[in-house]
């Protein structure tokens, strides 16, 4: 069975906790893990689970205002943020108005600050969403992985993202045993 796993990322920190996901899924899957830059629609239809993800900026996904705003504060001397190669490059948003439809289990994550969901927002759940809307069967809810104010990954959520990769992994295996089972 085949995984992708789709980023989004502008410091980096989603883009580890894709690659930790990939390692948790490859317990059952040969997994890819692809910027959105890099995910043609075609790796998506062939695949068996799509797993997506991004930063929350403002709420929700980002746009192209609050990329440049990552930018413009990545540039400043006191946080030591780098931005990945392809940051002001197509995003999620974009990705998704060139999506057709595709009839492939899915999930999705994001990272975002610490504090409850509906005081950070969580572009999760934009995410799970608009999978929906392109005919995705969304297997579990959107999962968080959290940063701190400076930026950085919390300690235990590249581990946290990696048993989540697994346990979905393990869930989706499990139903195709039982579907084979039942002639389904
Ligand atoms: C312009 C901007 C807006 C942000 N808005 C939010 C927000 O509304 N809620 C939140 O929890 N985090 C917010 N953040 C923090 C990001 O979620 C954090 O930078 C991101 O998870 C880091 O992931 P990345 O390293 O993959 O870019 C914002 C960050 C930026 C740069």
């Amino acid at each position: 069975m085949r995984a992708v796993v789709v980023y989004e990322s502008m410091y980096g920190n989603t883009h580890l906790i894709a690659d930790a996901i990939g390692v948790g899924l490859s317990t059952a899957f040969d997994v890819r893990v692809l910027p959105v830059s890099q995910a043609r629609p075609e790796v998506v239809a062939n695949a068996d689970l799509v797993v997506v993800g991004g930063p929350t900026h403002i709420h929700g996904m980002s746009r192209a205002r609050t990329r440049k705003a990552a930018v413009r504060a990545a540039d400043q001397p006191v946080g030591g943020l780098k931005v990945e190669p392809d940051a002001l490059g197509p995003r999620l948003r974009e990705w998704f108005g060139w999506l057709g439809r595709y009839p492939v289990r899915a999930a999705a994550f994001d990272t975002r600050m610490h504090g409850h969901a509906t005081l950070t927002g969580r572009a999760a759940k934009g995410i799970a969403r608009r999978l929906r809307e392109h005919g995705f069967d969304v297997v579990t809810e959107p999962e968080s992985f959290l940063v701190t104010k400076q930026d950085r990954l919390g300690p235990q959520e590249q581990d946290r993202a990696r048993n989540w990769g697994a346990k979905l992994a393990t869930g989706i295996k499990q139903h195709a045993s039982q579907s084979v089972a039942l002639g389904g």
